[in-house]
């Protein structure tokens, strides 16, 4: 085995340290207003020492909130916020971008603004939990965007990239994956419209190129990542029988773009690493840029997968949650904090910010 894992690469514009990235975890511990504060600061500084930290999906507006204490970027406070965050990490010398979110259809009449019914491609309620403002609840009913308001969609996508820039993130990852809104239109089973963003793949495409369009006036596209989860079935969506030949639009949709990164969850979200024989490896061949694997990786699997040449980097989810030096254990094949199981979501600093370092 080689070391290569632990080498630098550039994703795009994004000069990484090593090759083990964080994933985006959402923790559910931002204060009023939505803002990040000083565990925030601490908790992501603790884990500058991975190649990039994808910060936790953050929310492009009120509407695109679908859980209790997630962070946005679309307020003064919440940039300022965010703004601290950045600087605790890059003063590490670490790498972060933002995962730029809307839930759509997972989200509850109780967390959205004036009690509104969550927005979607089709008034289809997911099979999905979301957050009633004191517990995890079935999602709503929600409703379909109309299309005169894809527009102002845009322009809110637009506004957390340009706003994300001014907090001093390194880049920003929009978020496509697990069965939120851009997934939602992407698919048919959640996206029944009769207009130019529903009916063949080329048109529910159109909101994430619009939402590429937008970002990429704001960034250079060597600063712009994209998730994707082709056959996860997180959140009440697919995967379903039209998923490789959706996904292999959706990558040449991007390829073009001249991207950062494509970022995979390769299996069921959190789940297994299994999907239809070689499907997976055969949409990443279809992009030519940097490739960020993810999805129950181990150390063996992300030095193999990237010594290979199958990936450029790895992100770690749960093991980044009870190790904030993940990278520098990973390097030293030190063993691991054991696996999480309390305070994931919510609270305060337990669970947060004191799991321990190697020690020396
Ligand atoms: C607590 C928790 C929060 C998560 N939050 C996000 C998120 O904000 N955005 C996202 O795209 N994926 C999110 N995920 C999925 C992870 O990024 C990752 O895809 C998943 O944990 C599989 O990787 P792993 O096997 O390395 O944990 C979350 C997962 C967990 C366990």
């Amino acid at each position: 085995m080689s070391d290569k894992l632990f080498e630098p690469v550039e994703l795009g514009a994004i000069h990484l340290k090593n090759r083990v990235v964080m994933a985006p975890l959402t923790r559910s511990r931002a204060g009023d207003g939505d803002v990040t504060h000083d565990l925030h600061v601490e908790y992501y500084a603790q884990r500058a020492g991975a190649g990039l930290i994808i910060a936790e999906a953050t929310q492009i507006s009120p509407e695109g909130k679908g859980y209790i204490a997630t962070p946005g970027i679309y307020s003064p406070a919440q940039i300022a916020g965010w703004k601290k965050v950045t600087e605790a990490v890059h003063s590490k010398g670490g790498k972060i971008v933002l995962q730029i979110w809307h839930v759509g259809r997972i989200s509850h009449v109780n967390l959205q603004p004036n009690g509104q019914a969550p927005v979607s491609a089709s008034a289809i309620r997911a099979e999905a939990m979301s957050h009633d403002g004191t517990d995890y609840v079935p999602a709503s009913t929600p409703r379909a965007l109309e299309t005169s308001e894809m527009p102002r969609l845009v322009e809110e996508y637009r506004q957390a990239a340009v706003n994300a820039k001014e907090a001093g993130f390194d880049g920003i990852e929009i978020h496509a994956a697990n069965g939120y809104l851009i997934e939602q239109f992407l698919r048919s089973g959640t996206n029944k419209r009769d207009d130019a963003y529903g009916g063949p793949v080329d048109n529910r495409l159109r909101l994430l190129r619009e939402v590429m369009d937008a970002v990429l006036t704001v960034w250079d596209a060597n600063r712009v990542g994209v998730r994707i989860s082709p056959f996860s079935p997180g959140n009440g969506i697919g995967p379903d029988a039209e998923s490789v030949e959706l996904y292999e639009q959706v990558i040449d949709a991007l390829e073009p773009l001249g991207l950062a990164y494509l970022h995979a969850i390769e299996g069921a979200t959190g789940g297994g690493r299994d999907w239809p024989e070689g499907a997976m490896q055969a949409l990443r061949k279809r992009f030519s840029g940097p490739y960020i694997a993810n999805n129950g990786y181990d150390r063996d699997l992300a030095i193999r997968a990237v010594d290979s040449g199958e990936a450029d980097a790895v992100a770690f989810g749960r093991p980044y949650i009870s190790n904030p030096d993940l990278a520098e254990r990973l390097a030293k094949n030190a063993p691991l904090n054991p696996p999480a199981t309390e305070n994931v979501y919510g609270g305060g600093a337990k669970g947060y910010t004191d799991y321990p370092k190697l020690a020396g």
